[in-house]
């Protein structure tokens, strides 16, 4: 019998597949251009006050930049707000929050996200220094009163725009309110009457990159072509809104400064929202009963770093800047503390991926029998499932999220340009010159001091659960 041919090269065995895959990346771009040229028409001439070249400044009249924060109620956005008040080159913070959708006080949230972040929360929130407000920052002048909008249009020195929605199954067309508020701080920025707008700092993210373009080495700190950040509606709409800030550097005298975040980690005391796939993927290990091992380098930055370089990196003479770890480690290097602490065993990524699989099927069948014996219920007749449901996302977390790991790549690829979850390896040259806190002497490698942390973090807000087991 003869042998089976050997299959065609890949991008030779599937035209239509490919000229399918070629469609669909050319609607994305098209869709997404077309929304920078939306956002990119008209922007308002800057024109200083008469004067104001011989008038101080608000820095030299207040004694420090007036810094416009918005999305302080996040990881980042508090650790921000918390440094910027604890920072002597600032005098003012104004802090625009989106309204709470259950009607938490905008004092209370505030300090409950600082608290959790391990900061003095009651006596950053109530410095002088910072002006809290709660508003809808798409509507027209960020849906401010007249008078609080000239306050801080006549005042402000740097915006460090940090509030995004931040959900990976959205499309493009869902983030259009995050663009707009973009163009409405753009246009804030123009209308001051200094000799120059204030500068603006936007938070972006290497899914910009979500493509890997054909390089052999870390990608660079330049803007990026569509193509490559087609990959999800979050990283389109930051590539929009990378693009509406050139722009209106191209044609006014706006300074944009874009800050690309990789993967940020727990800060100083370990806060790392519980929901991110990386402490999903740690709390359902102690109920899988394993940890999987990775061949791979991490990059991750600690958010408490990430705010410091930002800072730092506020009157930058560059426009693009990339933010990682400049010094990877191996994975081990936090998995085998981890895995020491939790007394779990580590497995091949295969292993506690197939656990993953066959533990959303069995907590369900679990949570339904059990249902049934204590409602005296046959299967079929148990329809209220919701209580399983949220039983699964509590020891379970990552089982929602199983997609997401089917997509890990465990092993070191010939090109190591990718990590492990898919991210570009950074070029760092803007950050590094700009950011003395990503110093070799200034921030230390990840180790098993993080994440020691990061467990105790998780098991003090009550998501850590060490005790439950599959039986698979
Ligand atoms: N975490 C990472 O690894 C990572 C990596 C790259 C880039 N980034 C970027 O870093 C920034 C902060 O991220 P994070 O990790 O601190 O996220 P986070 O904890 O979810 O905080 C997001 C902040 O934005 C606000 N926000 C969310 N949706 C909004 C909307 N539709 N309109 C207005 N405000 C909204 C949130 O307000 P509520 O409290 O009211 O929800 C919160 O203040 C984002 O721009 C994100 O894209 C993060």
């Amino acid at each position: 019998m003869s042998a089976l041919p050997p299959p065609l090269p890949r991008d030779r065995d599937d035209v239509p597949g490919r000229l399918n895959a070629q469609l669909q990346e050319d609607t994305l771009v098209a869709a997404m251009s077309e929304m920078v040229d939306r956002y990119s028409r008209n922007f308002p001439q800057h024109r200083a006050s008469a004067g104001a070249h011989t008038h101080p400044t608000p820095k030299a009249k207040l004694g420090g930049d007036v810094v416009l924060l918005t999305g302080a109620t996040g990881a980042l956005g508090s650790t921000l707000l918390a440094q910027l008040v604890s920072n002597t080159d600032v005098s003012r913070v104004f802090v625009l929050n989106r309204r709470s959708p259950t009607g938490v006080p905008l004092v209370r949230r505030q300090m409950d996200a600082m608290a959790e972040a391990g900061f003095e929360a009651s006596k950053l929130v109530r410095s002088p220094k910072v002006v809290l407000l709660e508003t809808d920052l798409p509507d027209d002048r960020l849906g401010l009163s007249d008078e609080v909008y000239e306050e801080i249009r006549t005042s402000v020195t740097h915006i460090f725009h940090n509030a995004y929605l931040v959900n990976f199954n959205v499309p493009l067309s869902g983030f259009e309110p995050n663009v707009r508020t973009l163009r409405h701080l753009i246009d804030l920025a123009l209308a001051s009457p200094h000799p120059t707008p204030p500068r603006l700092l936007f938070v972006s993210t290497g899914d910009v990159w979500s493509k890997k373009p054909d390089l052999d080495g870390p990608v660079p700190e330049v803007l990026t072509p569509a193509k490559y950040a087609t990959r999800g509606g979050y990283g389109q709409s930051k590539w929009v809104c990378e693009h509406v800030m050139a722009n209106a550097a191209k044609t006014t005298p706006l300074r944009p400064i874009i800050v690309r975040v990789g993967q940020i980690s727990g800060g100083r005391n370990g806060a790392w929202n519980a929901h991110e796939w990386f402490p999903a993927m740690i709390r359902s290990s102690t109920y899988l009963g394993c940890l999987p091992i990775l061949e791979q380098d991490i990059r991750w930055i600690p958010v408490d770093t990430v705010s410091q370089a930002m800072i730092e990196m506020r009157d930058s003479p560059f426009t693009v800047h990339q933010l990682e770890h400049p010094r990877p480690v191996h994975w081990n290097a936090v998995m085998h503390p981890i895995a020491r602490t939790l007394h779990l065993p580590l497995v091949p990524y295969a292993e506690w991926l197939g656990r993953l699989e066959r533990s959303g099927r069995s907590l369900k069948t679990q949570a339904r029998s059990k249902h049934s014996n204590e409602h005296g219920e046959s299967d079929e007749q148990s329809e209220n499932l919701n209580e399983s449901e949220e039983e699964t996302k509590r020891k379970n977390p990552a089982w929602t999220l199983v997609a997401f790991f089917r997509g890990i790549r465990p092993h070191r690829s010939q090109t190591p340009w990718r990590t492990a979850v898919g991210q570009t390896v950074f070029g760092m040259e803007h950050a590094l010159s700009q950011a003395p806190c990503l110093r070799e002497e200034r921030l230390a490698r990840l180790g098993g001091e993080d994440a020691v942390k990061w467990l105790e973090f998780w098991r003090r807000v009550g998501v850590l659960d060490w005790g439950v087991r599959a039986s698979l």
